[in-house]
C-alpha cells in the first residue's frame, strides 16, 4: 500500500506517518501547515529518505492533491488533516465548516479522479467521540451505537463527514468500484512517541495533559478546571485518554482489515475514563510539581462523563490499547515537552 496521510505534520498524523514508515509502507505526507509543523517533516525524511515525502498543499487544492496521488501511485489515504477545537469552531463555525468539509470535498473529488478513474482502494477518516456529544447514562462506556448528537460545530464537521463519506463509499459500490472505508472515533489521544523524536505541539494549546505539562514545568503561572460540580464521583469531567501510539495501530489494523465494500466506524478509546483531578494528580506525581490549579464554571457543551466501550474494536480489529497506565501516558508526553520547552523550534 501507498499512502497519502492528510495532516501528517499535525501531532497524531506526524506519529502516524512514522509507524507506518517503520512499518515499511510508502508515505505522503500532506499538510498546509497551518498548525502543524515542518520540523517533524525534516525528522521523518531523515530518517526515510526513499520513502518518505512531505507536500506543503491544502487538501481542498483537488489539482495539487490529484497531481500528488497519481505521482506517487497513492492507492490508500489517511485523512487527519482538520481543524481540531471544539471551542474554536464555536467561535468560528463556518472556518471550521469550509476547512473540514468544503476543502476535505476537494480532497475526496482527487481520491475519486485518481488512478485513471478508478478511485482510491482505502480510506481511513480520523473521526471524534466529539459526535456523540452528551451521552445518555445508559449509553456510557459509549459504544459505537450510540446515538450521535455533536454538542458544536466541530462535531458537526465530523458526523457530516461521516455522513458524506458514506454517501461516497455507497455511489463507489453502486458502480461496482467498491472502496473501503473505516471511520475511527478518537476518544482523548495524548503521550507522544517513545523514541523522543516526535511529540505534541499544539499552539494554542487546550489539551488537558500538555496544558497541565505546561503549568508543571512553569510555562504557564496556574491552570483551571472547568466544571468542579458535575455529578462524577470528584465532581470533575471523566474522559478515555488513549496513547497516540495505540491510536496509529488501530489505523494498521483498520487499514489491513476493512475490506472493499465494507463501511466499519470504531471507537478507539481504552475503555476506561480518567477524572480531570485524576488527570492533575497524574501530572503532579510524573512532574513531582505541585502547581496552581483555579476552579472554574462549566464549559457549556463539555460532556459529564465520556469513555469508549472497547468491544467492537476489540473484537474485529484485535486492538486493545497496550498502555492504559495513566501515568505512563503522562511520562511520555511530559518527557517530550519538558525536552522540547518550545515545541519543535526548540
Ligand atoms: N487530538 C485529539 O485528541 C483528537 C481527538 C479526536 C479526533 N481528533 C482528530 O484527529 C485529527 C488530527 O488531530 P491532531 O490532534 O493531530 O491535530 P493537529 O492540529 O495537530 O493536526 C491537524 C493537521 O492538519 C493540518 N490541516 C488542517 N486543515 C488543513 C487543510 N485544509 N489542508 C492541509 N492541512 C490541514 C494542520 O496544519 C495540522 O498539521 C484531526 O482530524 C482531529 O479532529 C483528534
Amino acid at each position: 500500500m501507498r499512502i497519502l496521510v492528510t495532516g501528517g505534520a499535525g501531532y497524531i498524523g506526524s506519529h502516524a506517518c512514522q509507524r507506518l514508515l517503520r512499518d515499511g509502507y510508502h508515505i505522503v505526507a500532506l499538510d498546509n501547515l497551518h498548525r502543524g509543523h515542518r520540523e517533524p517533516m525534516e525528522i521523518l525524511k531523515g530518517a526515510h529518505p526513499e520513502s518518505f515525502e512531505f507536500v506543503h498543499a491544502d487538501l481542498g487544492d483537488q489539482s495539487q492533491v490529484l497531481q500528488v496521488l497519481d505521482e506517487h501511485e497513492l492507492d490508500t489515504v489517511m485523512h487527519f488533516g482538520a481543524l481540531a477545537y471544539v471551542g474554536e469552531s464555536v467561535e468560528d463555525p463556518l472556518w471550521y465548516y469550509q476547512n473540514n468539509i468544503a476543502q476535505a470535498i476537494g480532497l475526496l473529488q482527487a481520491c475519486d479522479q485518481s488512478r485513471g478513474g478508478k478511485g482510491i482502494e482505502r480510506f481511513i477518516f480520523s473521526s471524534s467521540c466529539a459526535t456523540y456529544g452528551d451521552p445518555p447514562d445508559d449509553m456510557i462506556p459509549v459504544p459505537e451505537h450510540c446515538p450521535q448528537n455533536p454538542t458544536s460545530p466541530y462535531g458537526y464537521t465530523k458526523l457530516h463527514m461521516e455522513h458524506i463519506l458514506k454517501d461516497y463509499a455507497n455511489s463507489r459500490a453502486m458502480k461496482n468500484n467498491p472502496i473501503a472505508l473505516t471511520m475511527l472515533r478518537y476518544f482523548n489521544v495524548a503521550g507522544s512517541d517513545r523514541t523522543g523524536m516526535l511529540g505534541e505541539d499544539h499552539e494554542p494549546e487546550t489539551h488537558l495533559i500538555p496544558v497541565a505539562i505546561n503549568a508543571a514545568l512553569g510555562k504557564r503561572e496556574s491552570m483551571s478546571i472547568f466544571g468542579t460540580d458535575y455529578p462524577t464521583p470528584d465532581g470533575t469531567n471523566i474522559r478515555d485518554y488513549v496513547h497516540v501510539e495505540d491510536l496509529v495501530s488501530a489505523h494498521v489494523l483498520a487499514m489491513n482489515s476493512t475490506k472493499q465494500g465494507e463501511v466499519e466506524a470504531f471507537n478507539v478509546g481504552i475503555g476506561k475514563g480518567y477524572s480531570v483531578r485524576e488527570i492533575l494528580d497524574a501530572v503532579k506525581r510524573v512532574s513531582g510539581v505541585d502547581f496552581t490549579i483555579h476552579d472554574a464554571p462549566r464549559r457549556a457543551g463539555d460532556a459529564i462523563a465520556l469513555y469508549n466501550d472497547p468491544t467492537k474494536i476489540k473484537a474485529k480489529l484485535g486492538w486493545d490499547a497496550k498502555i492504559t497506565d495513566i501515568d505512563e501516558v503522562v511520562k511520555d508526553a511530559f518527557d517530550w515537552i519538558k525536552a522540547h520547552p518550545n515545541g519543535y523550534a526548540s
